[in-house]
């Protein structure tokens, strides 16, 4: 049935883009940095051979589920006259790592890679250049590929606080990010509406964090309320089979734990995280709430410990994402404690006090073994209307390592920063925010996107590690407003991540979208912009 469908979809994709596409030179997204094309095709048979070495097990494996999932092709394990093989081979070079070589003779094909990362991406394009014709015959074109990414950190972040998505659609969209080669899965666990993430040591986290009365619909200056509670978490077990899939496609999870704002939910299931103490619900609100921890507590940081200590022992990433963004300094000013704190120590401004706080905790994580990540909030630049110019400018400078995640403020900021020695990642949300509609993010100004700020002095380009394109939640409560908005662009976001700038093309990737868009709406998702 499954197949059937498939070749429906492809008789349609044929039918409507007419023998134009027939001419058209083998496309895949994110477009490859070199092909050369010979002429004719290589057939594969309905039941072929493919050989690896024991190292790309993993990778072998799942070439063999997607040619038949894909193409209901069968594939064999075997060692001689195999039509697909994979090898690891180190003395191949590429100007980036994890780059791959492809070639498809007229009697097999070959992907070869310096590691399995490699191999996976050769893997994937190879899926994408198989046509599948209407009389169910599987062709892949002649052609001779070497391919590397343009940038390391291509990032996809889902907030699952703000609208609990579950474990089968965090897999399903891994499955896309893979075939797009993202490498980044950010992955918003905590935030003001919800606490995702189970946390032994503080069970409320999840009993009372997990859930709220109702949603306010529309995104924060919505009317009306969907009346239902909404809730759920992630158990540590659901986690690990996430990290699983996800390393199997060699995508690194990155979770996020907020702080010091962006925190009602673990105030309302702890008070004394809160700088008021007072009781509070999980909001059913969005925008930005005025709740923020007392980070001037040896309790809040004993938990704050508690948590990464948990956190680190679920997530093998080298780096850990703590938020940091729109802190509202009111709580801080208006608390006797707080300013007694700060006078105590030293401390000039709300800024420098989250500084403060932030390299402690970037200290705690590094004495842990991991890197510390942050919205560019943290760097102690005014960037919010709501806070005065007064406040937000830090004196105090943010610790050495931190990644900076850039979504807001001037331009400059993004020199400023790089300059000061902080690695970047790219997610400026006039340009890579998927909740935002077609009219204020168009298909054309997801592609135009370039990581690198024009004008960026050349040798601060290195600081820029990629991009990262964020789904927010506030209005995800529908699966498919939620996948409206990141079907097409994650794939736009995508080839800007992976394409060089001067082998970027719109035009062949409008024509080459039209097949992953079949692939979509085959697998039920929606797509937007149309
Ligand atoms: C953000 O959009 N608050 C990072």
């Amino acid at each position: 049935m499954k197949l059937l469908r498939t070749l429906l979809a492809s008789a349609a994709l044929l039918l409507a883009t007419g023998m134009a596409q027939a001419a058209q030179p083998a496309r895949v997204i994110p477009a490859v940095q070199d092909m050369t094309a010979a002429d004719g095709t290589l057939a594969l048979p309905r039941t072929l051979t493919i050989a690896y070495p024991q190292e790309l097990e993993g990778e072998g494996t799942l070439l063999a589920q997607y040619l038949h999932d894909d193409f209901g092709i069968r594939a064999a394990v075997g060692k001689g006259n195999a039509a697909i093989s994979l090898s690891l081979d180190p003395a191949l070079s590429f100007p980036q790592e994890h780059g791959y070589t492809l070639r498809v003779s007229g009697t097999d094909v070959r992907i070869a890679a310096k590691d399995a990362t490699g191999v996976f991406y050769g893997i994937q394009t190879l899926r994408q250049l198989v046509t599948m014709e209407a009389d169910g015959r599987c062709t892949v074109p002649r052609v001779s590929i070497t391919d590397y990414p343009a940038y390391r950190w291509r990032a996809f972040m889902h907030d699952d606080s703000r609208s609990f998505k579950g474990k089968d659609i965090v897999l399903g969209l891994l499955d896309e990010m893979a075939r797009l080669k993202l490498n980044v899965f950010h992955w918003h666990l905590t935030d003001d509406q919800g606490w995702r993430i189970e946390i032994e040591k503080y069970p409320r986290l999840t009993e009372v964090g997990a859930w709220r009365d109702s949603t306010q619909l529309g995104g924060y200056r919505g009317k009306t309320f969907d009346p239902h509670r909404h809730g759920g978490f992630y158990t540590k077990q659901d986690i690990r089979e996430v990290l699983a899939y996800a390393k199997a496609r060699h995508i690194l999870v990155i979770p996020e734990f907020e702080m010091p704002g962006h925190e009602s939910a673990a105030i309302a299931a702890y008070p004394w995280l809160g700088t008021t103490g007072k009781e509070i619900k999980v909001p059913c609100t969005f925008g930005v709430q005025y709740e923020v921890m007392d980070i001037t507590s040896p309790r809040v940081y004993r938990f704050i410990e508690d948590v990464l200590d948990e956190i680190i022992e679920l997530f093998p990433s080298p780096i850990i994402h703590i938020g940091g963004d729109e802190v509202k300094f009111d709580q801080w000013k208006a608390s006797p404690r707080v300013q007694a704190y700060m006078k105590e120590h030293g401390i000039d401004t709300p800024a420098d006090l989250q500084v403060l706080f932030t390299n402690d905790i970037s200290y705690m994580l590094n004495r842990k073994g991991r890197r510390m990540m942050g919205w560019n909030d943290i760097t102690g630049n005014k960037i919010h209307e709501y806070n005065d110019a007064d406040d937000a400018t830090a004196r105090q400078k943010l610790a050495e390592g931190t990644i900076v995640q850039f979504w807001k403020g001037d331009l400059d900021l993004i020199e400023k920063t790089a300059r000061q020695g902080y690695d970047i990642v790219n997610s400026y949300h006039y340009m890579t925010y998927l909740d935002y509609d077609y009219k204020q993010i168009p298909l054309r100004q997801a592609y135009d996107f370039s990581p690198i700020p024009e004008g960026l002095p050349k040798e601060l380009e290195k600081r820029i590690l990629g991009l990262g394109c964020q789904m927010w939640g506030e209005e995800t409560l529908s699966d498919e407003w939620m996948y409206s908005r990141i079907f097409p662009r994650i794939a736009a976001y995508a080839e800007v991540g992976w394409t060089l700038p001067q082998r970027k093309d719109y035009a062949s990737f409008l024509r080459s979208l039209e097949g992953l868009k079949a692939i979509w709406k085959e697998k039920g998702y929606t797509v937007g912009g149309e």
